[in-house]
């Protein structure tokens, strides 16, 4: 298994993964909703704004995560982990996990403080992440479930002092999303 930055000629197999494996866990109109939200990530983010990384095997891409910026009113250089993907027939092998650890050492080394996610904190909390409460950082919307916000420190600083209200890149801005 190899890990690496996507390239933009990856863009149709990526989109393409992740409409197919949300399609098989949670149903086609899901499917079709996350494989748009990716073309948007994807074609509509500027470069500083997402980091994109792949887990290839034989050729063929076989997960693929997300980061976008976070912005805050303060200065914090912050990043979102979403959406993640692994094929159906690789899952349950230690993939998903791997490559979102890959992809936190990359974010570690362009100097990225925190990362924050939404989802479900039994999965999450294998790679570090714990519950952050809205009062340190605010999410973009208003979350129907908001025990799976979450986050993480990447330079050892504690994830306490309060943040305010984070906005997120465009494709994103869509209630249904949290
Ligand atoms: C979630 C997902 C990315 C995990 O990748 P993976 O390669 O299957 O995960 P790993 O093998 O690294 O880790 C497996 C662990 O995560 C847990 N896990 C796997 N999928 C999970 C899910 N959808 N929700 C919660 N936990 C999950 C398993 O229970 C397992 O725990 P264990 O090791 O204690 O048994 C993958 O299953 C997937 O693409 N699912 C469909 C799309 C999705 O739900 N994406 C996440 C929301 S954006």
């Amino acid at each position: 298994m190899k890990f690496s930055t996507y390239s933009e000629s990856d863009r149709q197999e990526i989109e393409s993964l992740f409409t197919r494996t949300f399609s098989d866990s949670e149903g086609e109109a899901e499917g079709k909703l996350i494989g748009n939200l990716v073309h948007e990530l994807m074609n509509g983010t500027k470069a500083e704004d997402i980091f994109g990384f792949v887990a290839t095997e034989q050729g063929h891409i076989v997960g693929c995560i997300f980061f976008t910026r976070l912005s805050f009113g303060c200065s914090v250089n912050a990043f979102m982990l979403s959406p993640v993907a692994v094929v159906t027939g690789h899952q349950g092998k230690g993939v998903g996990q791997a490559l979102i650890n890959f992809g936190i050492e990359r974010l570690r080394e362009q100097d990225v403080e925190l990362i924050f996610t939404y989802g479900d904190p039994n999965f999450y909390s294998k790679v570090g992440f714990k519950h952050v409460p809205q009062e340190v950082a605010a999410a973009p919307f208003k979350l129907t479930y908001p025990e799976g916000w979450l986050g993480q420190s990447l330079d050892g600083s504690r994830l306490e002092t309060p943040l305010g209200q984070a906005c997120c890149v465009d494709a994103f801005n869509d209630l249904q999303y949290w």
